[in-house]
């Protein structure tokens, strides 16, 4: 680098900031210091089309970014990311004591096998579904048992084949529910019913991520827990409908023993940073972002639905933000079609589903500008 010390203070913006305290130390950061921007493509193409990953193009909200610059001001202090709990415990009513925050739901789901699975024993799951913890219990090789959606009827999940996979060696039983990348929802009646066939010894995990997505009133996994069953974690998670997946925020809901367990492997009061601690505290307090997001969800699924029909293409999808559209045999010839364009979709191959591409909803010109596209491609 031959930028000088001057070059640097002129045209630095870190005048204002830091580099007085550097100076006084005299530490000649000039060397490494650069002025170039920050690259968060993420090594996409610059105007990428991503509905690859099923984000939430609509962001975080306004009072979470408030929070977030609040937090990053802070960046120096280290958070403390249990005091969030008794603030997620008063939005579901439950006790602060059943909360436990994590790096993403992410990190509860890979913890979850960590810290309950013993060799000997098995894991029942579903197929076509988000691996999560499954791949943990591969790893630590436990013996996971994986049956198919029922694809005739709309990929329903097969609760009969699920439960009759049960047996006395199973020591976990893994749902998603919306699924992804079915959509696949669980009722209550069903969950309670998975809930009363299980043995107490059985840990019952219930991936919620798309679970804002659902309607009002809809009975998940948090009222298993009201209910009182005490073998039951749900997970849930900032990423989709709080559109911030990029601030690593989620959380576990269950029995203190469980997640007791889980805090002896990781999910510690460092496992939130302090930009999500600011972030989580505004999304929390304008829940009605989380709705408006649903309201898109709704009306952009609807329009997907239409362009399939147009396009003469059998789409599966539930109230989750993505779709699966089936492409059958030409579904990867299809998707690099679509990536030479620009436009990322996902490959249902990686969730067993190797005749569909998963598209993540987009902004509206998003959207037609991929349905514009895939028509040329069909
Ligand atoms: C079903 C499901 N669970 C969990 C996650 C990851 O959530 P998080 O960002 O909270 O780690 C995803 C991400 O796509 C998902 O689809």
């Amino acid at each position: 680098m031959n930028f000088s010390r001057r070059d640097f203070l002129q045209k630095s913006t870190a005048v204002a900031t830091g580099v007085p305290l550097l100076m006084s130390m005299d530490i000649d950061y000039c060397e490494a210091a650069t002025a170039t921007p920050p690259d968060l493509s993420m090594g996409f193409p610059e105007n990428a089309i991503r509905l690859n990953w099923n984000e939430n193009t609509l962001g975080p909200s306004p009072l979470a970014i408030k929070g977030a610059i609040a937090g990053l001001k802070e960046g120096y202090r280290y958070a403390l990311g249990s005091l969030l709990a008794p603030l997620l415990a008063d939005y579901h009513s439950l006790d602060k004591d059943w909360v436990l925050m994590g790096t993403g739901s992410t990190e509860l789901q890979r913890l979850a096998p960590a810290t309950h699975l013993n060799e000997g024993g098995n894991v029942v799951s579903s197929l076509e579904t988000w691996a999560g913890g499954l791949r943990v219990a591969e790893h630590m090789g436990v013996d996971v048992r994986r049956i198919d959606l029922i694809e005739e009827k709309g990929f329903a999940y097969d609760i009969e084949g699920l439960l009759n996979a049960v047996d006395d060696k199973t020591q976990m039983f893994i749902m998603v529910s919306p699924n992804n990348p079915t959509g696949t929802s669980l009722s209550y009646q069903e969950l309670k019913r998975i809930a009363d066939s299980l043995p107490d010894k059985v840990l019952f995990v219930i991936d919620e991520a798309y679970a804002d997505y659902l309607p009002d009133n809809w009975g998940t996994g948090i009222d298993l827990l009201k209910a009182g069953y005490k073998n039951v974690l749900v997970t849930r998670t900032f990423s989709k409908a709080h559109g911030m997946a990029g601030l690593r925020s989620g959380y576990g809901l269950g029995h203190p023993d469980i997640l007791k367990r889980i805090t002896q492997f990781g999910c510690g009061p460092a496992s939130t940073s302090i930009v999500a601690f600011g972030a989580i505290q505004g999304a929390l307090n304008d829940i009605g972002h989380a709705r408006q997001t649903r309201s898109y969800v709704e009306r952009t699924r609807k329009f997907y639905q239409q362009k399939c029909e147009t396009l003469n293409l059998h789409s599966v999808s539930g109230p989750s933000p993505f779709m699966m559209i089936k492409t059958g045999n030409r579904t990867s010839e299809i998707q690099q079609a679509l990536k030479n364009k620009k436009i990322l979709v996902g490959n249902g191959k990686s969730w067993n589903v190797p005749d569909y591409l998963r598209v993540s909803y987009g902004r509206e010109k998003e959207n037609e500008v991929f349905f514009r596209t895939l028509a040329t491609l069909l």
